[in-house]
């Protein structure tokens, strides 16, 4: 636990004004400021703070909170790193680590010591006699000793102790090693423990602060599984890493190249194009889309030319795009990835490539296309289930003026009238507006009956208590002052809350000594924080003295007295209602 003088300290120094400018172009609305969403992608702002009690809450997407939320959000930190970031920012330093311990007791911090003494052990056994069969490997990849050195490659010995050893005597203990994923727990015997990386050539993921946070591994043969990638680590979160990125940030004048594999981004690399990276062994996230924002506007997707590939690259312009970047895939003609593309034909060649990728639109037709023989146009049917296809694409483009470019283009390719491909588009686009409107209603009902509600299931229990409940929680948010009041049984108790994340947050509030917003990050999800933050943003402008605040604690007791009433009498009647049915049997 981080005690709450340090929290009060960093947030004073830390205003949030301060630290959202650093991200979000912020512009005067009244007593508050607005921009525009750098969690979701929006043209006009729906992103406000509010500098006067210190959060930020964006009535678009639902995100809200405080710097501290803020910082865990847009960084990709824990609760831990959100305060360490903020501290270095005004020159304070943490207490040491001890209640910020996650997963077996293990910090961070120590996972990160121990993978750079892993990292060096790796590197030093590559260039040791033991290290042979990794030298053959990369020689075999052509890498040079540059690119080696430059990306910290490594071999980790055919050996199930080697690294243990190692680790052991550089004062790491097997439960540190466990948490790191650098060792196993042996199934047989929990106490023994064994190497996970063996006969491998070993790939380290280093974060933009330079911190080595996890590793990969690949066979030097055709034996699965092919690469070993750590699993989540306290220091280490695969969804939210991108191999190079340490190097890549730097040149993002044409911005990403974003590629599936490891050795696709060395070979880029060393080939001049500093501004690859690539996801670890996972499917693109969210996540991602977002950190990659950060740095540019611009993504390159250049995957495996597989179906598998090519299916993944669809996935990605829909999340690089819902990110607001705007994404263009290669198409790598007769190679299998951009590695063995830029072997054989060198990097002039794949300068070429590059400079020819298709916008997300293009990639689409260029699909389209290809399932359709050219030929076949000569037959109507056909030609009209390309033509109704290739509308349907045009009309999920947003702006007019490309839809009318596009349906010139598709007018000539398929060689018809323009005026019909037209009106085919806009009869979609009126469909689809109508379905959306349909949707829009569907949404309202659920949102005011408050069914669907991921965040606070009990909601739809009882909207009006839960609705009193936000209302109380909000104030008890904008004004610490009545949460020593509040703590008195006769104001306000736990049971008098319906819904579990409010009886939750009210715990937290009255149960905190020195409470602040900042500490809700601690122990509740991202979402429940927004929530948090909806509930204050939602008082803003209303009368919350304490007379009110006192009504409308009042008026939940009162409510949830009834609510009780109405359950014991469902219950009573429940009882009743049985009796009568035993005693009927027992006549018959
Ligand atoms: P090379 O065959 O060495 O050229 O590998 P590559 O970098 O071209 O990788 P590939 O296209 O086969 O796979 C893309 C990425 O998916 C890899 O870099 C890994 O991150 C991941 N990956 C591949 N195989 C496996 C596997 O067996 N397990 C896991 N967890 N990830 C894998
Ligand atoms: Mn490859």
């Amino acid at each position: 636990m981080i005690p709450a003088s340090v929290i009060e300290d960093i947030k004073y120094r830390n205003s949030i004004e301060d630290v959202i400018s650093s991200y979000v172009n912020l512009t005067r609305s009244g007593a508050n400021l607005k921009g525009l969403c750098p969690f979701h992608s929006e043209k006009t702002p729906s992103f406000t703070v509010y500098t006067g009690d210190g959060h930020f809450y964006c009535f678009g997407c639902g995100a809200g909170g405080d710097a501290i939320s803020f910082i865990m959000r847009i960084e990709n930190l824990d609760y831990r790193g959100a305060l360490e970031f903020l501290a270095r920012r005004c020159g304070i330093t943490l207490p040491e680590d001890d209640g910020g311990r996650e997963k077996g007791g293990v910090s961070r911090n120590r996972v990160l010591e121990m993978n750079l003494c892993a990292a060096k052990f790796f590197r030093n056994v590559l260039f040791s006699p033991e290290g042979q069969a990794g030298q053959e490997y990369f020689a075999k990849r052509q890498l040079s000793g540059a690119t080696i050195k430059h990306f910290g490659l490594g071999y980790a010995p055919n050996s199930y102790d080697a690294l243990k050893k190692h680790l052991h005597s550089q004062g790491f203990t097997d439960e540190e090693m466990v948490a790191g994923y650098l060792c196993q727990r042996s199934k047989k015997n929990e106490k023994n423990t064994y190497d996970c990386f063996r006969n491998r050539v070993m790939f380290p993921i280093i974060d933009t602060a330079g911190n080595i946070v996890a590793f990969g591994g690949r066979v030097l043969d055709d034996s699965k599984p092919k690469y070993l990638n750590s699993s989540d680590t306290p220091a280490f979160r695969k969804s939210r890493h991108l191999f190079a990125l340490n190097y890549a940030k730097n040149h993002t004048e044409d911005g990403f190249i974003l590629c599936e594999g490891y050795m696709d981004v060395i070979a880029l690399h060393a080939a001049g194009f500093e501004n690859a990276v690539a996801t670890l062994g996972t499917a693109i996230t969210a996540d991602h889309a977002r950190i990659m924002k950060k740095y540019t506007d611009k993504v390159i997707i250049s995957y495996d030319s597989d179906e598998a590939g090519q299916k993944a690259a669809d996935k990605a312009l829909r999340l690089l795009g819902e990110a607001g970047i705007e994404a263009r895939v290669l198409t790598i003609p007769g190679a299998k990835d951009p590695d063995e593309y830029i072997k054989s034909y060198g990097r002039e060649k794949f300068a070429e490539v590059l400079r020819g990728s298709l916008s997300g639109f293009e990639h689409k037709i260029h699909k389209v296309l290809a399932k359709y023989d050219l030929n076949d146009f000569s037959n109507a049917d056909i030609k009209a289930r390309a033509a109704r296809e290739l509308c349907y694409a045009i009309a999920d483009t947003e702006s007019k003026v490309e839809r009318d470019i596009y349906c010139q283009r598709i007018a000539s390719v398929l060689n018809v009238d323009i005026s019909s491909i037209k009106s085919e588009v806009t009869g979609i686009l009126r469909r689809e507006a109508a379905k959306r409107k349909k949707e829009r209603h569907t949404q309202v009902v659920r949102i005011t009956s408050g069914s669907g509600d991921r965040v606070d299931p009990d909601f739809v229990k009882a909207p009006g208590n839960v609705r009193l409940e936000g209302a109380v929680i909000g104030m008890l948010l904008l004004h610490k002052e009545y949460i020593a009041f509040s703590k008195d049984k006769s104001i306000l108790s736990p049971e008098m809350f319906t819904s579990e994340l409010n009886r939750r947050l009210y715990e937290k509030i009255t149960g905190t000594p020195d409470f602040d917003f900042g500490m809700l990050s601690e122990d509740f999800t991202q979402d429940e924080v927004s929530r948090a933050a909806k509930m204050m943003s939602d008082r803003k402008g209303l009368s919350n003295s304490k007379e009110v605040f006192t009504d409308c604690a009042g008026k939940l007791r009162e409510m949830t007295e009834k609510l009780k009433e109405k359950q014991d009498g469902a219950d009573l009647r429940d009882i009743i209602e049985r009796r009568r049915k035993e005693a009927t049997n027992n006549r018959k």
